[in-house]
């Protein structure tokens, strides 16, 4: 259990978390969890959503659970309505729910690329919308995963790269318009982070070494520090932010970790 933070500290808060079962996703929800949040998952995957659940019931947490794929308007609109007919309320939207692969440009057929942006962005606004009188009615806030590949440019990832774009543009638009509702709107952008299944699958053993000594900070990311990060955004303590993108990264994007 991450010690950074008082336990108690999203404690009476439900926290909606889209990619909530696994991943960096999966972290963070059960880390909100682990910090007194009452958990609302969702993800395409029942089997990742009851194993997620199990976890937190583990340790004593709430977590309900809403199969849907984020590119369906009308299947998050339910997942986000049985949320909130189960708890009365949601404060914390995580919009985590991504997807990834290396293809390089040439090679990507326009329904790879449209993939991609439909799960990320389109996804991503899905949610937010759908959760918009629930977020008004709590002064709620939402937290978009995002990443870095798109401040410079990432070889093979054209399609995530223009995804997160989308995403880092909803997050400073929303938190203009929603803003005056009281809602807040930011984002984290994770670097390498080693603990991931998408990190595993995509970075090769023999490039470890070389991209490792392209982080500032020696080290790469873990599961852990995107947590503390959306730990510290969620809470009371960044009442006055809003539409920021979080970089937790080591510093890797300013020299470019990309080995194309
Ligand atoms: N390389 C190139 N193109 C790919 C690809 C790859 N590795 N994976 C998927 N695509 C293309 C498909 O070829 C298809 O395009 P086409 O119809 O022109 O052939 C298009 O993307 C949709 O693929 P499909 O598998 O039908 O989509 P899906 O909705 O079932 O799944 C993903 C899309 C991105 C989620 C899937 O690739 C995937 O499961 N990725 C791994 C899991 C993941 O990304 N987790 C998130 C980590 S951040």
């Amino acid at each position: 259990m991450n010690q950074v933070f008082n336990k108690d500290i999203l404690q009476g808060k439900v926290a909606f978390v889209t990619g909530g079962g696994t991943g960096i996703t999966g972290g963070v929800a059960r880390a909100f969890a682990e910090h007194g949040a009452r958990l609302a998952i969702t993800s395409r995957k029942q089997e990742n959503l009851d194993a997620m659940r199990s976890e937190v019931e583990s340790f004593g947490g709430e977590c309900f659970t809403a199969a849907a794929d984020v590119r369906d308007y009308e299947a998050v609109e339910a997942a986000i309505a049985a949320a909130v007919e189960h708890y009365g309320q949601i404060d914390i939207v995580v919009n985590g729910a991504a997807g990834n692969f290396l293809c390089a440009a040439d090679q990507l057929s326009a329904n790879g690329f449209g993939t991609v942006v439909d799960i990320d962005t389109k996804g991503t606004f899905n949610v937010c919308r759908a959760s918009f009188e629930a977020l008004k009615a709590s002064k709620g806030q939402i937290l978009n995963i995002s990443a870095t590949l798109h401040y410079l440019a990432t070889p093979m990832q054209i399609h995530v790269s223009a995804a997160k774009a989308g995403v880092d543009a909803i997050t400073r638009n929303l938190s203009v318009e929603w803003g005056r509702h009281g809602i807040r709107v930011n984002g984290i952008a994770p670097g390498p982070i080693e603990d991931t299944e998408g990190m595993k699958r995509l970075l090769m053993p023999e490039l470890r070494e070389k991209m490792m000594r392209k982080i500032p900070v020696g080290r790469f990311g873990r599961i852990a520090d995107i947590e503390n990060a959306a730990l510290f955004l969620a809470s009371d303590a960044a009442g006055y932010i809003n539409g920021v993108t979080l970089v937790v990264d080591g510093g890797s994007w300013l020299l470019g970790t990309s080995l194309m």
